[in-house]
């Protein structure tokens, strides 16, 4: 971690650091060998020594710690946008894909098209679906040799529940996360080749998809494609057929890494604390609000981004146009100035306003169905075993993802 960012010769009169990208130099680098919760050790020594620290690695980059700065940025989408670098690293691409590579007032049609089909009532109907998934992987757990946390539950699960959400077969959304997996190592790696080719597969999935379900003429209410499509056919708005299906692409690559990263992580804190473990088991009515507390303590998202509009100042350092500007959610989740013990599982916690989902303009739109998601495994795995623990190290993402990789476990079926 680097030092006191301030340097009195590049001070402005008004006391703000002006300093270049070559005279801050770098003064934090993430951590590429992570433990569980290693991490935010590392984020929450930022938030007292450098709360808004700049980092040459992955192209160069400002690391937004505290919660009321990611909050201000989040929330005001004219000054900090998304149609430049919305990830750290900047991927390189060919086209643009919504809903996260627009800003407002462009975004608003695909999030009119998007929002509707994930509310509460639509997701619901999922319900039973996400059921026999979970209850046919714990159950395979419970018969195999060796299961691991991410590789037989949550990446299978969230792979299941991906293709109840959106019509297609669980082999297809098998195929989307190998190559999503791929791409997301490639994007880390920087490796420009792998990521043209992953991505150009992703758009091809994605075509494939878009016209399978035009086939069997879906209920635009309830529907991704058959609304992004109604949307494509009314001329009041933008929408084109291209852009719809670079809608789905995001989609796919979008609604399967933070369930599965969430949870796993769920998983290993439940495999650490048997207390919990058992009172949740005893007291599944708490469920939902043990996640809120998951959702605060292992918010899986540090990788998207912001991109100043024009120089501004943050946190009494200049921003200059076109610097990019990381939003490490997990970080503000436990900024202390916020929540009290922010490290600590306080299961109701008063004010839980975590931003797991992001905050403003970009702000998930499949919150509802990721909750259901994390309830439905966790109740789950909770009924049908005694109890669990962890059986051998845990790999973590690392800088991808804030979730584990592999997290190897034991577990007792229920009597
Ligand atoms: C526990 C589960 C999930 C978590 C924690 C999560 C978290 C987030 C966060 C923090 C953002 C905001 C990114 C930003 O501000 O730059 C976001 C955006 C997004 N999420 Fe999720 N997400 C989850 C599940 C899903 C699922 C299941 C889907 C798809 C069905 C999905 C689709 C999206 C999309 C499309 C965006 C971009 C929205 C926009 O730009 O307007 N997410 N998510």
């Amino acid at each position: 971690m680097g030092g006191c960012p301030f340097l009195n010769a590049a001070e402005s009169a008004d006391g703000v650091d002006e300093r270049s990208r070559e005279q801050r130099g770098s003064e934090w680098a993430p951590a590429m060998e992570e433990s569980f919760g290693s991490a935010h050790a590392d984020y929450a020594a930022l938030r007292a020594a450098n709360p808004f620290p700049w980092s040459e690695e992955f192209g160069g980059f400002w690391a937004a710690t505290t919660y009321d700065d990611i909050v201000r940025i989040a929330q005001d989408h004219e000054l900090f946008i998304t149609s430049v670098q919305n990830v750290v690293p900047h991927v390189p691409r060919s086209s643009r894909r919504p809903p996260l590579h627009f800003d407002p007032p462009e975004h608003t049609a695909y999030r009119e098209a998007i929002d509707p089909v994930l509310r509460r009532g639509v997701v619901r109907k999922r319900e039973a679906a996400f059921r026999a998934s979970a209850v046919g992987l714990v159950d395979e757990m419970l018969a195999g040799e060796s299961p691991d946390a991410v590789r037989d539950f949550a990446a299978p699960f969230v792979m299941d529940c991906f293709a109840a959400f959106l019509g297609v077969p669980s082999t297809l959304t098998r195929r989307i996360r190998e190559v999503g997996v791929r791409y997301a190592f490639a994007i880390q790696d920087m490796d420009d080749e792998v990521i043209a080719e992953c991505s150009a597969q992703l758009y091809e999935i994605a075509e494939r998809v878009y016209a399978d379900r035009l086939a069997e003429d879906p209920d635009p209410s309830r529907d991704l494609v058959a609304s992004l499509e109604t949307a494509v056919q009314d001329p009041a708005n933008h929408i084109t057929r291209t852009t719809a299906v670079a809608t789905v692409r995001q989609m796919i690559v979008a609604g399967m890494g933070a369930p599965q990263a969430a949870l796993g992580s769920c998983l290993v804190h439940l495999a650490q604390d048997q207390d919990l473990q058992q009172r949740l088991r005893s007291h599944p009515e708490d469920l939902p609000t043990a996640i809120e507390e998951f959702l605060r303590l292992h918010a899986p998202y540090r990788v998207f981004a912001r991109t100043a509009a024009r120089d501004t100042t943050l946190h009494g350092r200049l921003v200059r146009e076109g610097e990019p500007i990381a939003l490490l959610f997990p970080s503000a989740n436990r900024d202390a100035a916020v929540f009290d013990d922010p490290d600590e599982f306080v299961l109701g916690r008063a004010g839980n306003s975590h931003l797991a989902f992001g905050r403003g303009a970009h702000k998930c739109p499949a919150a509802t169905m990721g909750r259901l998601e994390l309830l439905v495994a966790l109740q789950t795995v909770l009924e049908r075993t005694e109890s669990f623990e962890l059986a051998g190290e845990v790999e973590m993402m690392n800088w991808l993802e804030y979730g584990p990789r592999s997290a190897p476990l034991v577990l007792h079926p229920a009597r």
